[in-house]
């Protein structure tokens, strides 16, 4: 998983948290970096569900929760960090749909070493249906990224979430703009 992901959850943490917070889930999950997560570099993702294990454990909070904030606040970081990929679009729907079909096949030629989920997308006027397909099983993530695009383009929403298999690998959301 690419260092990205890790500092701005790390920074996610000290924002929310503190600092303390940050130094005792680093120690808490023994890791063999110590924390020291570089923006361009990539590690194992499972560093990552180790963090958040330990997270939820310090703070008691559901590791379902911590991942929808991490999600909403990584939508600021991309915003922040490749506005590129946001022009041009007034509709939450048209930017959602561009995830898949050309925003993670860029992420993927700069970074050829990321793994990224697959989005299996379709929309009418007012409701969207996504299907997330991960190993990683970070579907809370996408929903927080999912809900803060549509924050940013200011549709009034709803979304349903149904886990498709029994571990969380093929979940398909629905987004409904309100009329
Ligand atoms: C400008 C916008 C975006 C950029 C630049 C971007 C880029 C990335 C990058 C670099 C990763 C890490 C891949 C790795 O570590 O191997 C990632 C992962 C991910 N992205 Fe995006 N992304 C964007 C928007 C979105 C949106 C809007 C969604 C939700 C619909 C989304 C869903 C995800 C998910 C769920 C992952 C975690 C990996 C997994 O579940 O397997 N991304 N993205």
């Amino acid at each position: 998983m690419k260092g990205i992901v890790f500092t701005e959850f790390l920074e996610m943490v000290e924002a929310k948290f503190g600092y303390e917070m940050v130094d005792k889930i680093i120690e808490d999950s023994s890791l063999p970096n110590h924390g020291a997560y570089t923006a361009v570099g990539t590690y194992p993702h499972h560093e990552l569900l180790r963090l958040l294990d330990q997270l939820s454990q310090a703070s008691s909070i559901e590791k379902s929760a911590l991942l929808h904030a991490f999600g909403t606040y990584m939508f600021k970081s991309f915003k922040d960090g490749y506005p590129g990929f946001f022009e041009g679009f007034d509709h939450a729907f048209e930017f959602l749909m561009s995830v898949d079909g050309h925003i993670h096949k860029e992420v993927q030629k700069l970074y050829p070493d990321a793994i990224l989920p697959s989005f299996n997308v379709s929309y009418e006027e007012l409701e969207m249906k996504m299907i997330y397909s991960s190993y990683r099983r970070l579907s809370d993530f996408a929903l927080g990224l999912i809900e803060a695009s549509m924050n940013h383009f200011h549709h009034e929403h709803s979304i349903e979430k149904k886990q498709l298999d029994a571990d969380g690998a093929e979940v398909e959301f629905t987004i409904r703009i309100k009329p």
